[in-house]
Protein backbone atom coordinates (compact mmCIF):
# COMPACT_ATOMS: atom_id res chain seq x y z
CA UNK A 1 0.00 0.00 0.00
CA UNK A 2 1.26 3.38 -0.98
CA UNK A 3 1.41 6.47 1.33
CA UNK A 4 -1.55 7.93 -0.49
CA UNK A 5 -3.53 4.68 0.00
CA UNK A 6 -3.05 4.66 3.43
CA UNK A 7 -3.79 8.61 4.20
CA UNK A 8 -6.90 7.94 1.96
CA UNK A 9 -7.78 5.30 4.11
CA UNK A 10 -7.24 6.76 7.42
CA UNK A 11 -8.63 10.01 6.35
CA UNK A 12 -11.96 7.89 5.05
CA UNK A 13 -12.17 6.84 8.92
CA UNK A 14 -11.57 10.36 9.84
CA UNK A 15 -15.02 11.34 11.53
CA UNK A 16 -13.62 14.37 13.31
CA UNK A 17 -12.73 14.55 17.40
CA UNK A 18 -15.95 14.99 19.52
CA UNK A 19 -16.75 18.98 19.46
CA UNK A 20 -17.37 20.25 23.29
CA UNK A 21 -17.16 23.93 24.14
CA UNK A 22 -13.39 23.74 24.61
CA UNK A 23 -12.80 22.61 21.13
CA UNK A 24 -15.67 23.58 18.32
CA UNK A 25 -14.65 27.10 17.66
CA UNK A 26 -11.29 26.26 17.72
CA UNK A 27 -11.47 22.87 15.18
CA UNK A 28 -14.02 25.39 12.92
CA UNK A 29 -10.37 28.18 12.75
CA UNK A 30 -8.50 25.02 12.14
CA UNK A 31 -10.76 23.13 9.66
CA UNK A 32 -10.96 26.20 7.57
CA UNK A 33 -7.35 26.04 7.18
CA UNK A 34 -7.07 22.40 6.03
CA UNK A 35 -9.80 23.42 3.38
CA UNK A 36 -8.07 25.57 2.19
CA UNK A 37 -5.15 24.01 1.83
CA UNK A 38 -7.27 20.91 -0.13
CA UNK A 39 -5.27 17.60 -0.06
CA UNK A 40 -1.91 18.22 0.59
CA UNK A 41 -0.69 16.68 3.88
CA UNK A 42 0.73 19.01 5.87
CA UNK A 43 3.37 19.23 8.64
CA UNK A 44 2.05 20.18 12.03
CA UNK A 45 4.04 21.61 14.85
CA UNK A 46 1.95 21.39 18.08
CA UNK A 47 4.25 22.95 21.26
CA UNK A 48 3.23 21.91 24.53
CA UNK A 49 0.24 19.38 22.88
CA UNK A 50 0.34 17.22 25.86
CA UNK A 51 -1.50 14.18 25.01
CA UNK A 52 -2.54 14.86 21.77
CA UNK A 53 -5.80 16.31 21.70
CA UNK A 54 -5.34 17.93 18.66
CA UNK A 55 -2.22 16.12 17.40
CA UNK A 56 -4.19 12.83 16.81
CA UNK A 57 -7.07 13.97 15.28
CA UNK A 58 -4.78 15.97 13.09
CA UNK A 59 -2.55 12.69 12.04
CA UNK A 60 -6.15 10.58 11.44
CA UNK A 61 -6.77 13.69 8.94
CA UNK A 62 -3.65 12.58 7.20
CA UNK A 63 -1.39 15.16 8.81
CA UNK A 64 2.27 14.74 10.52
CA UNK A 65 2.37 15.67 13.58
CA UNK A 66 5.31 16.49 15.56
CA UNK A 67 4.74 17.43 19.44
CA UNK A 68 7.24 19.05 21.64
CA UNK A 69 6.34 18.80 25.17
CA UNK A 70 8.37 19.06 28.28
CA UNK A 71 6.43 16.41 29.77
CA UNK A 72 7.96 13.28 29.39
CA UNK A 73 4.30 11.35 30.78
CA UNK A 74 1.94 13.39 28.84
CA UNK A 75 4.53 12.00 25.61
CA UNK A 76 4.03 8.75 26.72
CA UNK A 77 0.44 9.31 26.98
CA UNK A 78 0.23 10.63 23.69
CA UNK A 79 2.30 7.75 21.88
CA UNK A 80 -0.21 5.14 23.56
CA UNK A 81 -3.20 7.92 22.16
CA UNK A 82 -1.60 7.48 18.71
CA UNK A 83 -0.59 3.93 18.32
CA UNK A 84 -4.85 3.48 19.51
CA UNK A 85 -5.79 5.90 17.04
CA UNK A 86 -3.73 4.05 14.14
CA UNK A 87 -1.48 6.72 13.65
CA UNK A 88 1.45 6.00 15.35
CA UNK A 89 3.41 6.59 12.19
CA UNK A 90 2.77 9.93 11.95
CA UNK A 91 2.41 11.88 15.19
CA UNK A 92 6.59 12.25 16.73
CA UNK A 93 6.88 12.89 20.05
CA UNK A 94 9.72 15.06 21.19
CA UNK A 95 10.70 16.01 24.23
CA UNK A 96 11.82 19.37 24.65
CA UNK A 97 11.32 23.36 25.17
CA UNK A 98 9.16 25.09 23.71
CA UNK A 99 11.45 28.25 23.31
CA UNK A 100 14.47 26.53 21.50
CA UNK A 101 12.63 24.25 18.80
CA UNK A 102 15.43 25.43 16.67
CA UNK A 103 17.70 22.49 17.22
CA UNK A 104 14.23 20.29 17.26
CA UNK A 105 12.74 21.19 14.13
CA UNK A 106 13.95 22.08 10.60
CA UNK A 107 13.14 26.19 10.76
CA UNK A 108 10.96 27.60 7.60
CA UNK A 109 9.53 23.58 7.73
CA UNK A 110 6.28 23.98 9.19
CA UNK A 111 2.68 24.80 7.33
CA UNK A 112 0.70 24.66 11.01
CA UNK A 113 1.59 25.23 14.51
CA UNK A 114 -0.42 25.17 17.36
CA UNK A 115 0.56 26.16 20.91
CA UNK A 116 -2.48 25.78 23.34
CA UNK A 117 -2.78 26.73 26.80
CA UNK A 118 1.25 26.77 26.93
CA UNK A 119 1.90 30.62 26.83
CA UNK A 120 0.54 31.42 30.35
CA UNK A 121 2.72 28.69 31.93
CA UNK A 122 5.57 29.31 30.32
CA UNK A 123 9.24 31.43 32.20
CA UNK A 124 8.80 33.83 29.36
CA UNK A 125 6.54 34.11 26.44
CA UNK A 126 8.57 35.65 23.97
CA UNK A 127 10.92 33.32 22.62
CA UNK A 128 8.52 30.65 22.44
CA UNK A 129 6.26 32.84 19.92
CA UNK A 130 9.74 33.91 17.95
CA UNK A 131 10.50 30.32 17.80
CA UNK A 132 7.03 29.17 16.71
CA UNK A 133 7.63 31.88 13.57
CA UNK A 134 10.91 30.37 13.45
CA UNK A 135 9.49 27.16 12.83
CA UNK A 136 6.97 28.26 10.28
CA UNK A 137 7.39 28.36 6.62
CA UNK A 138 6.32 31.74 4.75
CA UNK A 139 2.45 31.85 4.43
CA UNK A 140 2.53 28.91 7.57
CA UNK A 141 -0.63 29.62 10.21
CA UNK A 142 -0.27 29.80 13.75
CA UNK A 143 -3.34 28.64 16.10
CA UNK A 144 -2.38 30.30 19.51
CA UNK A 145 -5.13 29.41 22.42
CA UNK A 146 -4.34 31.96 25.83
CA UNK A 147 -5.87 31.89 29.45
CA UNK A 148 -8.11 34.95 28.69
CA UNK A 149 -7.62 37.74 32.02
CA UNK A 150 -11.59 39.27 31.95
CA UNK A 151 -13.50 35.35 32.52
CA UNK A 152 -11.04 35.05 35.38
CA UNK A 153 -11.54 37.92 36.94
CA UNK A 154 -15.27 37.67 36.74
CA UNK A 155 -14.68 34.01 37.96
CA UNK A 156 -12.86 35.49 41.34
CA UNK A 157 -15.23 38.10 41.98
CA UNK A 158 -18.35 35.83 41.57
CA UNK A 159 -16.95 33.43 44.03
CA UNK A 160 -16.75 35.83 46.87
CA UNK A 161 -12.81 36.54 46.15
CA UNK A 162 -13.22 39.97 45.22
CA UNK A 163 -9.21 40.47 46.51
CA UNK A 164 -8.23 37.97 43.86
CA UNK A 165 -10.06 39.61 41.46
CA UNK A 166 -8.86 43.25 41.92
CA UNK A 167 -4.51 41.66 42.15
CA UNK A 168 -5.71 40.27 38.93
CA UNK A 169 -7.50 42.96 37.29
CA UNK A 170 -4.43 45.61 38.31
CA UNK A 171 -1.56 43.07 37.57
CA UNK A 172 0.11 43.80 34.47
CA UNK A 173 0.67 40.35 33.76
CA UNK A 174 -3.15 39.14 35.07
CA UNK A 175 -1.70 36.87 37.63
CA UNK A 176 -2.66 36.95 41.70
CA UNK A 177 1.14 36.23 42.11
CA UNK A 178 3.54 32.90 42.85
CA UNK A 179 0.87 31.32 44.30
CA UNK A 180 -1.44 31.07 40.93
CA UNK A 181 -1.74 28.37 38.77
CA UNK A 182 -0.62 30.41 35.64
CA UNK A 183 1.93 33.45 35.20
CA UNK A 184 -0.19 35.32 33.34
CA UNK A 185 -3.75 35.90 31.10
CA UNK A 186 -4.32 37.90 28.17
CA UNK A 187 -6.93 40.40 26.77
CA UNK A 188 -7.09 40.06 22.99
CA UNK A 189 -5.29 43.24 22.39
CA UNK A 190 -2.24 42.08 24.36
CA UNK A 191 -2.39 38.61 22.92
CA UNK A 192 -1.97 40.04 19.31
CA UNK A 193 0.42 42.31 19.75
CA UNK A 194 2.99 39.23 21.54
CA UNK A 195 2.09 37.94 18.51
CA UNK A 196 3.10 40.89 15.71
CA UNK A 197 5.76 42.06 17.63
CA UNK A 198 6.90 38.51 16.52
CA UNK A 199 6.29 39.04 12.60
CA UNK A 200 3.03 37.30 13.22
CA UNK A 201 -0.10 38.38 11.35
CA UNK A 202 -3.14 38.25 13.32
CA UNK A 203 -6.20 37.25 10.93
CA UNK A 204 -8.47 35.93 13.43
CA UNK A 205 -9.21 36.26 17.25
CA UNK A 206 -12.55 34.26 18.83
CA UNK A 207 -13.38 33.50 22.60
CA UNK A 208 -13.42 29.68 23.78
CA UNK A 209 -15.71 28.98 26.48
CA UNK A 210 -17.70 32.64 26.49
CA UNK A 211 -20.42 31.24 28.14
CA UNK A 212 -19.67 27.07 29.19
CA UNK A 213 -17.80 28.38 32.91
CA UNK A 214 -20.53 30.35 33.80
CA UNK A 215 -23.78 27.74 33.31
CA UNK A 216 -25.10 25.75 35.87
CA UNK A 217 -23.76 22.28 35.31
CA UNK A 218 -27.01 21.31 34.59
CA UNK A 219 -27.65 24.02 31.89
CA UNK A 220 -25.06 22.98 29.93
CA UNK A 221 -25.10 19.33 30.32
CA UNK A 222 -29.10 19.60 29.74
CA UNK A 223 -28.54 21.58 26.31
CA UNK A 224 -24.95 20.70 25.05
CA UNK A 225 -26.27 21.31 21.54
CA UNK A 226 -27.85 25.17 22.32
CA UNK A 227 -25.02 25.75 24.22
CA UNK A 228 -22.39 24.96 21.69
CA UNK A 229 -24.57 27.05 19.23
CA UNK A 230 -24.19 29.83 21.13
CA UNK A 231 -20.58 29.65 21.70
CA UNK A 232 -20.14 29.76 18.10
CA UNK A 233 -22.48 32.45 17.33
CA UNK A 234 -20.80 34.81 20.15
CA UNK A 235 -16.98 33.78 19.63
CA UNK A 236 -16.34 36.07 17.25
CA UNK A 237 -18.37 38.73 18.94
CA UNK A 238 -16.78 41.45 21.34
CA UNK A 239 -17.57 42.23 24.06
CA UNK A 240 -18.46 38.45 24.83
CA UNK A 241 -15.42 37.39 23.01
CA UNK A 242 -13.44 39.15 25.40
CA UNK A 243 -15.05 37.68 28.00
CA UNK A 244 -13.94 34.03 27.39
CA UNK A 245 -12.01 31.49 29.56
CA UNK A 246 -9.39 31.37 26.67
CA UNK A 247 -8.86 33.57 23.97
CA UNK A 248 -7.84 31.69 20.07
CA UNK A 249 -5.41 33.77 17.94
CA UNK A 250 -5.03 32.04 14.41
CA UNK A 251 -1.83 33.79 13.23
CA UNK A 252 -0.06 33.87 9.38
CA UNK A 253 3.75 34.01 8.79
CA UNK A 254 3.65 36.63 6.27
CA UNK A 255 5.53 35.20 2.68
CA UNK A 256 8.05 37.49 1.50
CA UNK A 257 6.14 40.47 0.25
CA UNK A 258 3.85 40.87 2.71
CA UNK A 259 4.47 43.08 5.71
CA UNK A 260 2.47 42.27 9.33
CA UNK A 261 -0.68 44.06 8.53
CA UNK A 262 -2.83 45.54 11.20
CA UNK A 263 -5.73 43.25 13.00
CA UNK A 264 -9.07 43.52 10.75
CA UNK A 265 -11.42 45.91 12.03
CA UNK A 266 -13.96 43.09 13.22
CA UNK A 267 -10.59 42.08 16.09
C1 LIG B 1 -2.13 23.09 29.99
S1 LIG B 1 -1.24 21.91 29.09
C2 LIG B 1 -1.89 22.14 27.46
C3 LIG B 1 -1.83 20.88 26.65
C4 LIG B 1 -2.46 21.00 25.27
N1 LIG B 1 -1.76 21.99 24.43
C5 LIG B 1 -3.91 21.33 25.38
O1 LIG B 1 -4.34 22.44 24.99
O2 LIG B 1 -4.67 20.47 25.86
C6 LIG B 1 0.37 22.68 28.93
C7 LIG B 1 1.37 21.78 28.27
O3 LIG B 1 2.53 22.55 28.01
C8 LIG B 1 3.67 21.78 28.37
N2 LIG B 1 4.75 22.74 28.63
C9 LIG B 1 4.86 23.61 29.67
N3 LIG B 1 5.97 24.36 29.55
C10 LIG B 1 6.56 23.99 28.39
C11 LIG B 1 7.71 24.39 27.70
N4 LIG B 1 8.51 25.36 28.18
N5 LIG B 1 8.02 23.78 26.53
C12 LIG B 1 7.22 22.79 26.03
N6 LIG B 1 6.12 22.38 26.64
C13 LIG B 1 5.78 22.95 27.80
C14 LIG B 1 3.22 20.96 29.56
O4 LIG B 1 4.01 19.80 29.75
C15 LIG B 1 1.80 20.62 29.16
O5 LIG B 1 1.72 19.42 28.41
Amino acid sequence: MTRLDRVEQTRSRFTGPPLTPRTAVIWSVLRAELDRRGDAELTVLDVGGGTGGFAVPLAQAGHRVTVVDASPDALAALTRRAAEAGVGDRVHAVQGDGDALAGLVEPGSVDLVLCHAVLEVVDDPTPVVEALVTALRPGGAASVLVAGRAAAVLGRAMNGNLGSAATLAADPAGSTGPRDTLRRRYDAERAATLLRAAGLTVEEIHGVRVLADLLPAAVADGAPAALLELERALAAQPPYRDLAAQLHLFARRPTGNQGAGPVPPSV
